[in-house]
């Protein structure tokens, strides 16, 4: 028998042999679609190809695309587990033409699939064409010589796929299998038609007009193809089953919960462990494709699921967590043709356990609320609004888990009291963020959270993405339109842009639509609504279109380096000086980051050489950056570093960074950086680059602040810094720094020398050459010699003073020295005559005299500063003065 695994193997095979490229399945989160919440056929990365916006190195392709059809306009969610062929999650097979061949290539292809590789009995085929369509008719009469009796024309849309409201579209051929008489049901267009024994199986779709949001439909320029054939049912039917759960895939994941469970998996818990299997999937490949469990959007579909399989599990009388224990069946059975399930495990697992255990605690409880209620009821009686508003609201019920659990009691839940509960609820809100004083400027943020819900990030994953525009805001009011030159902050129903928060900046980028372009210079987040902060470039935007919403790449690759350095950093320093180093602030912007952290003194440049060294050698390492979601006690149970200042809701992300080799060994095994962090990161910390940091200096009180450069800023501040070395050693004349410092050195020795010389030769000069000195008088009977001396400093005077001193044997020497700025007085008096004259009362009248002020030292040798030397002749008049002249 061949396996679900094989039978995908045969169809990509078949297709790839017939020249279609191989294209992997695009993530359940489509990148190219503004309102679509999941990935539901395979066409949908193919979207613009059909429609000739783009275009790629191949024209055909085949794919095994993942499906999720929960939550949004196809939503499975409620039948699931009940039906046979009802899913929240699957695979669609499908073959793809972008104007190359065409409706008779198609029907050929597919014909020879199911016939020849696939086996099929062609006496149980038959088909549907829409009702106008002769030339499918007749392709299918000449290429597998069906009857008319079995070419069924429908006329309705059924055979005319349409993939939303707007978009690529055209006339289908669908392939039917009859299981036979046995089985109750009509062929398609029938009244029976709804029976199980005519089973549609593969759905040929003929590309060829576009749909408008104004109801019109135009012929698309090329003509093109795209199938869908859910894997699931193909296989049921080559299996000999009637039921798609007892494939072979589905049935090992069946027994999975009966094992996990210890129950029978077809006892009376059969449909519980059929949702438990369908729901494993789905969940499981969403959390790996980045969603989390939320309360809102994507995450809250995700929860949905979740909470639904949980109460299942639960009704199987699983006291523990039961989810996070099948994630490794599943990624026995997929994991080879789905490596992301295999990348992703751990995280699956930690998030299903996570899930569970939350929700364990109130499950019991609103299900005892809920019997409580259904027993005071009157028998049939709807279940009434406030109760299942209670059960959502205060036990964390989706509203869907609770009809579920209703409909095994043939009850209904009264939807309008629901809706009531939910909007008095939200009014209060309203009211409480209204009389909020000081928020005028919030209002339109919460205006617009309560309008459309809060902002989806799609940017940990990506930097492009398309949205619809929901808002637009200029001055603190809503406008349906923002003109070239207008500033205007756009906000989307989802983003790849970070809004700035936990110290990393907002990102920049273009928000493109089909009648403007505005450049975004800002990001930030209000009440959960992100604001494109915006300036109209071209054109004009409008409320209520799907936008184009691209990231600048090279900025945010540079904010990611920074950030994640910043965690290398923060994990380096602690290492490096004690676990009081902890986060007091930071900022990771595109061209450098700074690090605040507690600690009392200045690192030592050893200390920060070995930190730098440290950080490189993990960048140098290229490990894996790994992000969980958990509960912040969990977080911190395994050494998270909290983040600074960060508010944290019921979960947190983990960011985890670097191996440890060896015996050194951390709380989380080997892991070196731990940090709880909304922020976006590198892919391995290789993607950082290279690691510098510019210096370390004080921020306040016992806080340090080191700034450091990453990647390419690193390498040019480097670059720079070595480029001035090399400019210094040419003008050194020197090959090497060694030398170039030896040169230094000797040049210095040299100058001091010269210097020296100098100050002796000035000496010498200002004592008028050898054999001569300046004149002495006689005043009241003391030799008395006074002189002005140009080029010499106020430093020289002692030693001038000293010498003339000598010269005259007995007397007092004056010297002021005329130095370009404030002139310098020194006086001296020979050690004879001090008992009468002092040398500090001398220079102090000579101070004074020069417009100075003090002067002192000792009866021998004193010295002052004046103010103007255009006053020596008078200084030296008062030194005269005072010796009694
Ligand atoms: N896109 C087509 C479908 O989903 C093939 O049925």
């Amino acid at each position: 028998m061949a396996s679900l695994n094989d039978i995908r193997s045969t169809y990509l095979d078949f297709f790839e042999r017939n020249g279609h490229r191989r294209v992997d399945s695009s993530p359940l989160v489509p990148r190219n679609d503004p309102t679509l919440m999941f990935a539901n056929s395979g066409m949908v990365q193919f979207k613009n190809l059909f429609t000739g916006v783009e275009t790629r190195d191949y024209k055909r392709a085949t794919t095994a695309q993942k499906c999720v059809r929960a939550g949004g306009k196809h939503n499975d969610l409620d039948n699931v587990g009940y039906t046979a062929r009802h899913h929240t999650f699957f695979e669609m097979l499908g073959n793809f033409s972008f104007g190359d061949y065409f409706k008779d290539q198609a029907i050929a292809f597919a014909w020879e699939l199911l016939t020849k590789d696939f086996g099929l009995n062609k006496d149980r085929l038959l088909v549907t064409v829409y009702h106008t369509d002769d030339e499918a008719a007749g392709i299918w009469k000449k290429v597998a010589g069906l009857p008319d009796s079995r070419i069924i024309r429908i006329p309705t849309d059924d055979n005319f796929w349409r993939m939303g409201p707007t978009g690529p579209c055209g006339p289908c051929t669908e392939i039917f299998y009859d299981h036979g008489p046995s089985i109750w049901g009509g062929p398609p267009g029938s009244a029976e038609e709804d029976g199980d024994r005519f089973i549609e199986i593969w759905n040929n779709v003929f590309m060829q007009n576009e749909q408008f949001a104004d109801g019109t439909m135009r012929p698309l320029d090329m003509q093109s193809i795209d199938t869908g054939m859910g894997l699931e049912r193909i296989g049921a039917l080559l299996q000999g089953k009637h039921d798609n759960y007892d494939t072979d895939l589905m049935r090992s994941l069946i027994e999975a919960s009966a094992h996990a469970t210890n129950t029978d998996p077809d006892g009376p818990g059969k449909t519980s462990h059929r949702v438990i299997a369908d729901h494993l999937r789905s969940t499981s490949f969403l959390i790996a494709d980045g969603v989390t469990p939320s309360n809102e959007g994507r995450g809250y579909v995700l929860r949905r699921i979740m909470r639904r399989a949980m109460r299942h599990a639960h009704m199987l009388g699983a006291q523990e967590p039961v989810m996070h224990k099948l994630v490794a069946a599943l990624v026995r059975q997929m994991g080879a043709a789905y490596p992301e399930l295999v990348r992703a495990q751990s995280l699956i697992e930690e998030t299903q356990r996570l899930e569970e255990t939350r929700f364990k605690t109130t499950l019991d409880r609103g299900l005892r609320l809920l019997n409580d209620e259904l027993d005071r009821l009157p028998e049939g009686g709807a279940l009434p609004g406030s109760v299942a508003f209670k059960l959502y609201d205060t036990y964390g019920f989706p509203l869907d888990l609770t009809q579920d659990v209703l409909r095994e009691k043939d009850r209904a839940v009264d939807l309008q009291g629901f809706d009531a509960a939910m909007e008095e609820q939200k009014a209060k809100a309203r009211a409480s963020w209204s009389g909020a004083g000081g928020a005028a400027d919030a209002k339109v943020w919460y205006e617009i959270a309560e309008a459309h819900g809060v902002t989806e990030f799609l940017g940990y994953d990506l930097e492009a993405a398309e949205g619809q525009i929901q808002a637009l805001v200029r001055d603190g009011a809503q406008v349906g339109s923002a003109e070239t030159g207008t500033s205007v902050q756009i906000v989307v129903n989802q983003t790849p842009f970070y809004a700035e928060s936990g110290g990393q900046v907002g990102d920049h980028g273009f928000i493109r639509t089909a009648t403007g372009t505005a450049e975004v210079t800002d990001t930030r987040k209000t009440a959960g609504v992100f604001q494109h902060i915006a300036t109209v470039t071209e054109g004009s935007i409008l409320r209520g279109q799907p936008a184009k919403l691209e990231v600048s790449h090279g900025r945010r690759s540079a904010i990611r380096a920074n950030h994640s350095a910043t965690h290398l950093l923060h994990e380096a320093l602690r290492r490096a000086l004690g676990d009081h180093v902890a986060q007091k602030g930071s900022l990771n912007a595109p061209d450098r980051l700074r690090f605040d952290f507690s600690h009392s003194k200045g690192l030592t440049p050893d200390e920060l050489k070995s930190v730098q060294a440290e950080v490189n050698a993990f960048v140098r390492q290229n490990s894996r950056v790994d992000t969980r979601i958990m509960t912040p006690d969990d977080a911190r149970a395994l050494g998270a570093q909290a983040l600074f200042g960060e508010k944290y809701g019921e979960e947190v992300r983990v960011v985890s960074m670097g191996v440890l080799e060896g015996s050194a060994k951390g709380t989380d095994g080997n892991t070196y950086s731990l940090e709880l962090c909304g922020g976006t990161h590198v892919a391995r910390t290789g993607d950082i680059g290279a690691f510098f940091i510019l210096g370390d200096s004080a921020s306040s009180a016992g806080v340090r602040r080191i700034e450091a450069l990453t990647g390419a800023a690193a390498i040019d501040h480097l670059e720079r810094a070595s480029d001035d070395l090399h400019g210094l050693l040419a003008r050194l004349k020197s090959p090497n720094a060694a030398e170039a410092l030896q040169k230094l050195d000797n040049m210095q020795a040299e100058t001091r020398a010269l210097q020296n010389e100098v100050a002796q030769l000035r000496r010498e000069v200002a004592m008028g050459g050898k054999g001569g000195g300046p004149e002495a008088r006689d005043i009241n009977g003391v030799k008395f010699v006074a002189q002005v001396l140009s080029g010499v400093s106020g430093k020289d005077l002692p030693g001038l003073i000293d010498a003339l001193k000598a010269q005259i044997g007995s007397g007092a020497v004056l010297l002021i020295a005329d130095t370009g700025a404030k002139p310098a007085v020194a006086v001296g008096v020979t050690e004879d005559l001090t008992g009468r004259i002092s040398a500090v009362t001398l220079a102090k009248a000579a101070v004074e005299a020069l417009g100075g002020k003090g002067g002192g030292g000792r009866p021998d040798m004193a010295q002052g500063g004046g103010a103007d030397i255009a006053l020596a002749e008078a200084a030296i008049k008062a030194a005269e003065v005072a010796l009694g002249a």
